[in-house]
């Protein structure tokens, strides 16, 4: 009906703060949103996962091993799946004394012993303070979690995050404008096209964006790697664009038809030892002519993971819509808020 459609309730310029304000903290913790949701950023970014008791957790790795001591806690466990631990398993979890070992001149001793959240501990943490910022979802794989769309629409509910006319929208108008912050501010985001349509199934009306990236089942094959010391980073680049606009098309195609409202391509970021960039694996799928496709459909952009000034005017030139970003306080910079 034409009450709850107006216009799409997401900022022209999004910052969409990556497992929070994860360059300064450790990932997905409290301090890295609590920083994100303080700073202002618009959406806290978050991976979903399900424990093997059905609680809902926001981890990115499919494993435990790189931001967790699970080693010394779960030494037989290791490298099992996430949804193979219960909650209270990952809570005696330290998620974030990694952060101190890895990034010494960023470490702080109240990071040690840092606990994995839940997306209710994440929720908490959008609706304290006075900045309010969205939730921008990921839904994984649904082989791994069957059901997690449904699981999810009952928290959001439950939480007063959807329901009435909380988190309606007018689909690809492309007509985005700033709105006063608000409960029920909810942003879906998948890889998986069976994800997509089961958030168009479960949560018609939250907005929703197709992640874009390169390798087996996506848009282009995965680029081989550098060859050797021969070959130029230019040349690499060079090589790497496999991306047809027949095949870019026909992915936004299919989010329009899933009733998508964007696409979150990978990106290519600037180097600065001169070296291959440490996402060498991705490839450029925000380039010009590329934005320009996805607005002629309608469609926002808001490519991942962004994090450097030069980044952001190279791409911001090419007219993208917000950005995922480990360093919120540097793109709030760059964007001029205060
Ligand atoms: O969600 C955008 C971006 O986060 C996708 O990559 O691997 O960081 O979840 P990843
Ligand atoms: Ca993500």
């Amino acid at each position: 009906g034409s009450t709850m459609c107006t216009k799409i309730p997401i900022p022209c310029d999004a910052v969409i703060a990556h497992r929070g304000a994860s360059y300064q903290a450790p990932e997905s913790t409290r301090p890295a949103y609590l920083l994100a949701r303080d700073l202002g950023a618009d959406y806290l970014e978050l991976d979903l996962q399900r424990t093997k008791d059905g609680k809902l957790v926001a981890v990115h790795d499919n494993t435990l091993g790189r931001n967790t001591n699970v080693a010394e806690i779960f030494p037989e466990r290791a490298d099992a799946p996430v949804s193979s631990f219960t909650l209270a398993e990952l809570e005696r979890l330290d998620a974030g004394s990694w952060f101190n070992a890895a990034y010494p001149e960023r470490a702080r001793d109240s990071y040690a012993g840092l606990k994995i959240l839940t997306l209710d501990d994440v929720i908490d943490i959008a609706e304290g303070g006075d900045n309010h910022p969205g939730l921008y979802i990921e839904t994984k794989v649904p082989e791994q979690f069957p059901g997690i769309e449904e699981d999810l629409r009952e928290k959001l509910i439950a939480r007063g995050w959807l329901g009435d006319d909380a988190g309606h929208w007018k689909p690809a108008t492309g007509d985005a404008v700033k709105v006063a912050d608000g409960a029920g501010r909810v942003m879906m985001q998948t890889f998986s096209k069976a994800s997509l349509e089961a958030l168009e199934k479960t949560m018609p009306d939250v907005p929703r964006v197709l992640l874009l990236w390169v390798g087996e089942g996506s848009i282009a094959p995965a680029p081989s790697q550098p060859q050797g010391d021969d070959e130029s980073s230019a040349d690499y680049y060079a090589r790497q664009k496999v991306a047809s606009p027949a095949a870019y098309e026909q992915w936004l195609d299919f989010a329009k038809a899933q009733g998508a409202i964007g696409v979150g391509p990978s990106t290519i970021q600037t180097d600065h030892d001169g070296a291959f960039s440490s996402q060498f694996s991705y490839m450029d799928l925000a380039e010009p002519w590329m934005v320009g496709m996805a607005h002629d459909d309608g469609l926002l952009v808001h490519p991942y993971t962004v994090d450097e000034p030069a980044d952001f005017a190279r791409y911001q030139q090419r007219g993208v819509d917000g950005f995922f970003t480990n360093r919120t306080e540097q793109l709030l910079e760059f964007l001029g808020h205060p």
